[in-house]
């Protein structure tokens, strides 16, 4: 099987995994082995998992290996063709309009279309890398228009005719998972759920990302973070909370105190729901000296 063009020099999973690593971004098995299929068998990979597991920072971080930019396509309720394809700059052609006076003007040139992230990704598929971005916020018309365009990779531009991509492009998706997306556009890709990092990869991520932290400090953080969300909260914290809770704790633990008393004073910064903050507030203690322990 020929080995797609985008892998090339990538044996496999493992040395994936360490570029990954390069990039600053620390990939289990389960996502190298999910990236490196997705990127060797040329089928778009498809990232679930809860908000703040990495979904989006692993796409930055494969297109940074791959050297290509990456072209994000932010999803939301309502998006559209207009936000997601291409537009016409309609001001710049009426003003062209004028401008000409009697003579002709081509409104269909170039110069009048504004490529959106999908037609962006297709007209230079080897130097970048689409990210469609928590697709689940995008209503059911969104996603099948999606399908269409992952099967063949091609744009149909009404004015213009077909555009078709060189090569299939590099394409991620992420979900939240607010709602279950369609078969038929889990079957196109390759997935993966993502799930909160085991304690010792996520120490090893708060030890990368954060800029000042003792590595006790990072175990610590990484205990009373899988504390929290093993209590029934209505926005679990992340691995970006994990961070800067560290960095936080740090703060204001300068010149020595208590550890439990620096993260409970900090849980701002890790807890951003009133409702949860009311729940925390009266268990913080025990929570805290519990993940000590
Ligand atoms: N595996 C990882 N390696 C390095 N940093 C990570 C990793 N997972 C998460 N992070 C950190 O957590 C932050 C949040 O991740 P993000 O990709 O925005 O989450 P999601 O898109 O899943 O909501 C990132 O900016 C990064 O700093
Ligand atoms: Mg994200």
């Amino acid at each position: 099987m020929a080995v797609r063009r985008a892998i090339q020099g990538i044996d496999g999973p493992d040395p994936l995994s360490q570029l990954l690593g390069d990039a600053q971004y620390i990939a289990d098995d389960g996502l190298a082995t999910a990236a490196y299929l997705s990127l060797a068998l040329g089928k778009p990979l498809l990232l679930e998992g809860a908000p703040g597991v990495g979904k989006t920072e692993a796409a930055k971080a494969i297109a940074s290996v791959l050297g290509r930019e990456l072209v994000r396509l932010q999803c939301y309720e309502g998006i559209d063709a207009a936000a997601s394809m291409y537009e016409w700059n309609f001001p710049r052609q009426m003003l062209a309009i004028r401008q000409a006076g009697d003579d002709y003007v081509n409104l269909y040139d170039d110069r009048f279309l504004i490529a959106r992230p999908i037609l962006q990704a297709l007209e230079a598929p080897r130097d970048r890398v689409l990210l469609i971005d928590e697709i689940d916020r995008a209503d059911h018309e969104f996603e099948a228009f999606l399908l269409e365009f992952l099967s063949d990779f091609t744009l149909s531009i009404p004015e213009r005719g077909t555009v078709r991509a060189e090569e299939p492009p590099v394409v991620i998706l992420t979900s939240n998972r607010t709602r279950e997306l369609h078969e038929a556009l889990r079957r196109r890709c390759i997935y993966h759920w993502i799930g909160y990092p085991s304690p010792e990869l996520e120490q090893r991520i708060v030890m990368m990302r954060a800029s000042t932290v003792a590595e006790d400090t990072a175990r610590r953080v990484v205990a009373a973070v899988n504390a929290l969300r093993a209590e029934p909260l209505a926005k679990p914290p992340g691995v970006a909370e994990t961070v800067e809770w560290a960095e936080a704790a740090t703060l204001l633990n300068r010149g020595g105190g208590s550890w439990p008393r620096a993260f409970a004073r900090a849980i701002g910064v890790v807890l951003k729901d009133q409702d949860d903050l009311d729940y925390i507030a009266p268990r913080i203690d025990a929570l805290l000296s519990e993940s000590a322990a």
